[in-house]
């Protein structure tokens, strides 16, 4: 039953007309749980609240299913002007963002070209962009693409998907870069070709990556909501004695808070990841995928 709702949530999200029929209602069924509102302004006061609380922020200007170059460059605008409200409003925030909603299923260099465009501005105000990774099909173009940006910019980073078999390769080739990368589970449906299909072997190969790049030497976020990973990386940076400098724990707005709240106490830096836009169906869906207890959640506010 659980495999069941996962597959449909994974399919809705991939599913287009929903996902419009979903833009033009606004935020529904309980999304605002995970989706911080529609507007930057939405976003930048989410941001304040969670500084207030000891928490920094990356923020995500939600995109999916973009076909033209039009389309790419207004993703594009929408990240500098995120940019530009965080840098005004001083708060302490980056940005996550989805290369294919700059272009990347269009062409490389338009993508290219957007990326160079958002970390120019980024540079300017002495702030970071994260590079989300999305499915195995951009998997390779997603990491040649890094890999050119970052022997310019100092102030990228990309995220690596633990269920994915190359994963530990891509680390090992990462390094040779320094990359601040953000190492996750990884959230899509993949095929066994690919990725591990059963949990056990993902959480494995998760802790393997995360001692492989803390012990590197290189800037790791930690992003995950499993607090055996938790507890296995501050395992880690404590035997190995790594400074609080090279490495922090991220995660998802509005999940658990509690553990963010117990983190920030304990005195480790927590990054809290909040989308917000119009585009918010996706993500949503990703989210439910995750946890079918969300649906309860779903029900209720239907219910309402
Ligand atoms: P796991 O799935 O084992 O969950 C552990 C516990 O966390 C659960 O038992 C539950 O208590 C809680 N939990 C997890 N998900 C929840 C949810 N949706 N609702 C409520 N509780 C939940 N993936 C990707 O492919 N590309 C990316 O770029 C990113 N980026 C990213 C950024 C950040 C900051 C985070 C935290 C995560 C991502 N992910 C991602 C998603 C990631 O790959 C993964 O799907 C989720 O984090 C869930 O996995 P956990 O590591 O939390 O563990």
């Amino acid at each position: 039953m659980e495999l069941l709702m996962r597959n449909m949530f994974q399919s809705l999200g991939k599913n287009t007309s929903a996902n419009k029929l979903a833009k033009k209602y606004g935020l529904r069924f309980g999304a605002a749980r995970f989706v911080a509102g529609d507007s930057i302004k939405a976003a930048i006061d989410a941001v304040k609240k969670l500084n207030s609380d000891g928490k920094v922020v990356t923020l995500d200007h939600l995109g999916e299913f973009v076909y033209t170059e039009e389309e790419a460059l207004q993703s594009a605008a929408m990240c500098i002007q995120t940019l530009d409200a965080i840098e005004e409003a001083g708060v302490n925030s980056n940005l996550s963002l989805k290369m294919t909603s700059l272009g990347l299923d269009i062409s490389k260099e338009l993508c290219m070209r957007n990326m160079r465009n958002i970390l120019d501005r980024a540079r300017l105000y002495n702030n970071f962009v994260r590079i989300d990774m999305e499915d195995y099909e951009h998997c390779q173009i997603s990491l040649d693409i890094y890999k050119e940006l970052r022997r310019e910019y100092d102030n990228v980073g990309i995220v690596i998907q633990a269920y994915l078999y190359r994963t530990e390769q891509d680390i090992a080739d990462l390094n040779l870069l320094n990359a601040n990368l953000r190492l996750v589970k990884g959230a899509y449906k993949e095929s066994p070709a690919v990725a591990f299909p059963e949990k056990k072997d993902v959480d494995d190969n998760y802790k393997k990556i995360i001692k492989q790049h803390l012990l590197n030497g290189n800037y790791t976020a930690v992003a995950s909501h499993d607090e055996t990973m938790i507890e296995f990386t501050k395992s880690v940076v404590s035997e190995y004695n790594i400074p609080k400098e090279q490495f922090e724990f991220q995660m998802l707005y509005g999940i658990c808070e509690d553990i963010q709240a117990r983190l920030v106490k304990e005195g480790y830096k927590v990054r809290v990841y909040v989308p917000f836009g119009v585009d918010w169906f996706g993500y949503f869906m990703r989210r439910l995928a995750e946890r079918p207890a969300n649906v309860w959640f779903v029900l209720k506010n239907l219910l309402k």
